[in-house]
C-alpha cells in the first residue's frame, strides 16, 4: 500500500463563546475520518485554531471588563479541553492571533498586492459617532425604506424582503450605542476575485467539491463575482495591514490562513515540512471539513487567496450540514442549545460519538439529534449488541479455560464473512457515509449474536465446563468481537482501548481485521459501556435551561444599571394597547420569492361571540425556522397590530421573536402550559 500524505483541518470555532453540540458534530465528524486514515496507516495529520479576531471579540472583551488577549486565552482553554474530552484529537491546535499567523497573513498578502491582486478605493460607510466605530450591518437597525417596518437590518427587510444598503434605512441606529450612525469615507482595499473567475469555474467542477455546493456556486459564478473588501478600520481586533496604519485585515482573510499557521507552528517542532503540503505539484492532499454557511469562503475566496499567491488548492472541501435537536434548530429556552461541557457533565462522550456517526453521510443536509432516539439507539446497538457478544462469551472462557482462547474457531464462515465486509467498510468512511458504514457494522454484530443465540454455549457449560467445542464457539464470539470493535475504532477510540485492555492485545490498527485471535489469554472481561439514562439526558437539558435562565437574569441585571440601547420610555398607557395573546401556529409555508419571510396560519382561540379567531402573518424568520417543525408551536403575537399590506400579502399581526438575526432568532414560545387565546398580561 501507498502511504499517503493528508492534511486535514477542522473549521475554526469564533473565541468568543463556548463550543456547543453543532461544533461538536463537525469536530467528531472530522476526528474520525482522521483516525480512520491512521489506522490504516497513513500519514494523517489534523489541525484547527480558534478563530480570535473581529469586531464581535473585540466588543464581547470590551463588555466583560477583559482585554480580548484575555478573552481568547480562556476561551482557547475551554475549547481545547472540550474537544479533548470528546476524544476529539487535533495533532495541533493554535490560535489565529499568532506569531505564524501575521506573518504568514502580512506575506499572502504582499503577493496579492504584488500581483496587482489588491485595489484600493474610498467607500461610505455608517459609522457610530458615540463609540467612534464603522458599523457592520448586522450592528445598524432602523425603518425600512419600503415598507416601513421597523427595526430591520442593516441590509434587508424581513418584512418585505427587499435589500438596500444601511444608509437608505429610516431613522438608523447603533445596536451598540443607540446612536445615529452618521456617514463616514475611508479608503478600503479590495481582493479583485472577479479575475478568478475562469479558475474557479474550473476548480469546483473538479470534483473536489460536493456536488449540491458545486451546483449552488456556478449560480454565483455566472452572476458574476464581487470585488471582496478585505479590510476594516480601527478600532478593530486583528492584525494591522502593512504600510497602512489604522488599516486591519477582516477576519476572514488571516482565518483561514490560520489553517496554515497552525500547520506551520507544528512543522517548527516536529519533522514535517510546510512546502510539502502548500506548494502546488506536491503529492499531498489537504481537505477542510466544514459546516455549510461558511461554503463561500473556502471554495472561492480562499482557493483565489492561494492561487494568487503560488499556493496549492485543497484537494477538497467536505461541507456538512447543521445539527438540530428534537426536530428543530437548538434553543436556549427549550434547553436543547447544549454546550459541549454541559453534555460532559452527564453524558459519555462517546455516546454522542456513536450516535452522530450512525447518522452522518456526505451530504449537507441537516442532522437531528432527538434526545429519545439518541438513548435508544445507544442502548441497542452499543450495550445490546456489541458488547454483548463478549459478555456472553468471556465467562466460559475465564472460569472453564484460565483465559485462553481455543486454539481454532468453530464458525470460520462466521469471522470470514465480518473480515469480508472491510473494503466496503473502509470505502464507506472514506467517502463520508458513516451511517452506511455503522449500518453495515450493527448487521454483522446481528450475524454474531444469532451465533450465539443458535449455539447457546450456556447449554453446553451446564454439563462440561471444559469442553474444547463451548471453547471454540465462545473464541468465534470473542472473535466477532475484536473485528467489530477494530470497524469501531475510528468512531469508540477509548471504548476500543478498553476492549483492547479485556483482549490482552496491542493497539488494533485497521489491517488486524485480517488476523484472528487464537490460542490466547486474555483477561477478565469488565462492562465496557453502560447503558444511557433518560433521567441523565433529562437532567442536560434542565441544566441548559438553567444556564440560560441565569444569562437571562444577568442581562436584566445589567440593563438596570446602564440603560444604554434601551427604545425611549414609554406610559403605561401606551402599554395596555398593545394586545399580546398566545397563539398557536396551525400552518406555516415558504412565500415564493421571499428571501426571510415565512406565512403562517395563526389560532388565537375564540373571540367574544365564541367564533374562532385566526390571524394570518408573514413573519421574518425563515433563516431559523423550517415551516414544519413551526406548526403547532405556541408563540407570543401583537394581535392588534393593523393589518400591513406587503409585497406578499396583507400581513395582520406579529409575532414575537428574539435574537440578532439570521440562524439566531428564537420564537418566543409560552411554557407548554399556557393555551392558545391566552391573554398576555
Ligand atoms: N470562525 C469561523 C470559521 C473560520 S474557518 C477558517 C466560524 N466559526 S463558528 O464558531 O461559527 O463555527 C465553526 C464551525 O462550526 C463552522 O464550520 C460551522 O458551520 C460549525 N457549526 C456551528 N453551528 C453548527 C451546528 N448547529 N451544526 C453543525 N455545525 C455547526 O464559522
Ligand atoms: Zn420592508
Amino acid at each position: 500500500m501507498k502511504q499517503r500524505k493528508i492534511l486535514v483541518t477542522g473549521a475554526l470555532p469564533y473565541a468568543n463563546g463556548e463550543l456547543h453540540l453543532g461544533h461538536l458534530m463537525e469536530a467528531i465528524q472530522t476526528d474520525i475520518w482522521v483516525r480512520l486514515q491512521k489506522l490504516r496507516g497513513h500519514d494523517c495529520i489534523c489541525v484547527c485554531a480558534d478563530d480570535a479576531h473581529g469586531t464581535a471579540i473585540m466588543l464581547s472583551a470590551e463588555s466583560q471588563g477583559i482585554s480580548p488577549e484575555q478573552l481568547i486565552e480562556t476561551v482557547k482553554q475551554h475549547h481545547q479541553r472540550d474537544f479533548a474530552d470528546f476524544l476529539v484529537e487535533f495533532d495541533n491546535y493554535h490560535s489565529t492571533h499568532s506569531e505564524e499567523n501575521r506573518l504568514l497573513t502580512e506575506s499572502i498578502y504582499k503577493a496579492l498586492d504584488a500581483n496587482g491582486h489588491i485595489n484600493r478605493r474610498r467607500i461610505k460607510q455608517l459609522y457610530d459617532p458615540e463609540k467612534k466605530l464603522f458599523l457592520a450591518d448586522r450592528y445598524i437597525t432602523g425603518t425600512c425604506p419600503k415598507c416601513n417596518a421597523e427595526d430591520q437590518y442593516g441590509d434587508n427587510c424581513e418584512v418585505c424582503g427587499s435589500t438596500y444598503s444601511p444608509a437608505e434605512l429610516i431613522n438608523p441606529r447603533s445596536s451598540i450605542s443607540g446612536a445615529t450612525p452618521i456617514e463616514k469615507e475611508s479608503e478600503h482595499f479590495f481582493f479583485a476575485l472577479p479575475v478568478f473567475r475562469d479558475m474557479l469555474k474550473k476548480w469546483t467542477r473538479s470534483g473536489a467539491l460536493q456536488e449540491p455546493v458545486a451546483n449552488k456556486l456556478s449560480e454565483w459564478l455566472d452572476e458574476g463575482l464581487q470585488e471582496w473588501d478585505i479590510s476594516r478600520d480601527a478600532p478593530y481586533f486583528g492584525f494591522e495591514i502593512p504600510d497602512a496604519p489604522g488599516k486591519y485585515f477582516y477576519v476572514w482573510v488571516d482565518a483561514p490562513i490560520g489553517y496554515m499557521a497552525s500547520f506551520k507552528n507544528l512543522c517548527d517542532r516536529s519533522d514535517y515540512n510546510f512546502d510539502d503540503y502548500w506548494k502546488p505539484d506536491q503529492d499531498t492532499e489537504l481537505y477542510h471539513f466544514i459546516g455549510k454557511d461558511i461554503i463561500n469562503f473556502h471554495t472561492l475566496l480562499w482557493p483565489a487567496m492561494l492561487t494568487s499567491a503560488g499556493y496549492r488548492k485543497p484537494t477538497a472541501v467536505y461541507a456538512h450540514g447543521f445539527l438540530t435537536v428534537d426536530g428543530t434548530k437548538m434553543s436556549k429556552s427549550r434547553g436543547t442549545f447544549i454546550n459541549a461541557r454541559t453534555y460532559l457533565d452527564h453524558l459519555n462522550p462517546e455516546y454522542l460519538r456513536y450516535f452522530l456517526a450512525a447518522k452522518l453521510s456526505s451530504g449537507i443536509d441537516d442532522l437531528d439529534l432527538n434526545l429519545e432516539d439518541f438513548a435508544q439507539r445507544v442502548n441497542s446497538d452499543l450495550v445490546g449488541k456489541v458488547v454483548n457478544i463478549a459478555s456472553r462469551c468471556a465467562g466460559f472462557i475465564s472460569k472453564g479455560f484460565a483465559g485462553s482462547l481455543a486454539k481454532k474457531l468453530d464458525d470460520k464462515e462466521l469471522i470470514a464473512a465480518i473480515q469480508a465486509a472491510k473494503n466496503e467498510i473502509t470505502e464507506h468512511f472514506e467517502q463520508r457515509e458513516y451511517g452506511k458504514a455503522i449500518r453495515l457494522i450493527m448487521a454483522l454484530a446481528d450475524k454474531a449474536n444469532q451465533y450465539i443465540n443458535d449455539k447457546q454455549p450456556w447449554v453446553i457449560a451446564k454439563t462440561d465446563k471444559q469442553s474444547p467445542q463451548l471453547q471454540e464457539i465462545c473464541s468465534t464470539g470473542i472473535n466477532a468481537f475484536r473485528l467489530l470493535i477494530c470497524y469501531l475504532k475510528p468512531v469508540l477510540p477509548r471504548m476500543a482501548q478498553q476492549a483492547e485492555e479485556f483482549l490482552a492485545i496491542e493497539p488494533l490498527q485497521w489491517d488486524d481485521i485480517d488476523r484472528l485471535l487464537l490460542d490466547h489469554k486474555i483477561n477478565k472481561f469488565k462492562p465496557l459501556m453502560t447503558r444511557v439514562e433518560a433521567d441523565k439526558v433529562q437532567a442536560m437539558v434542565d441544566a441548559t435551561k438553567q444556564e440560560y435562565a441565569q444569562q437571562q437574569a444577568a442581562k436584566t441585571q445589567s440593563t438596570e444599571t446602564d440603560s444604554s440601547g434601551l427604545e425611549p420610555e414609554i406610559d403605561f398607557a401606551d402599554f395596555t394597547k398593545v394586545d399580546l395573546r398566545v397563539a398557536k401556529i396551525v400552518a406555516a409555508e415558504q412565500v415564493a420569492g421571499a428571501d426571510k419571510l415565512l406565512k403562517l396560519q395563526l389560532d388565537l382561540g375564540l373571540d367574544d361571540e365564541g367564533s374562532p379567531l385566526t390571524r394570518t402573518v408573514f413573519s421574518g424568520i425563515k433563516s431559523a425556522y423550517r415551516p414544519d417543525d413551526l406548526v403547532g408551536m405556541l408563540t407570543v403575537v401583537v394581535a392588534n397590530l393593523k393589518p400591513r399590506k406587503m409585497k406578499f400579502g396583507v400581513s395582520e399581526g406579529m409575532i414575537l421573536a428574539a435574537g440578532p438575526g439570521g440562524k439566531d432568532i428564537w420564537l418566543l414560545e409560552p411554557h407548554s402550559g399556557a393555551q392558545a387565546g391566552m391573554r398576555i398580561t
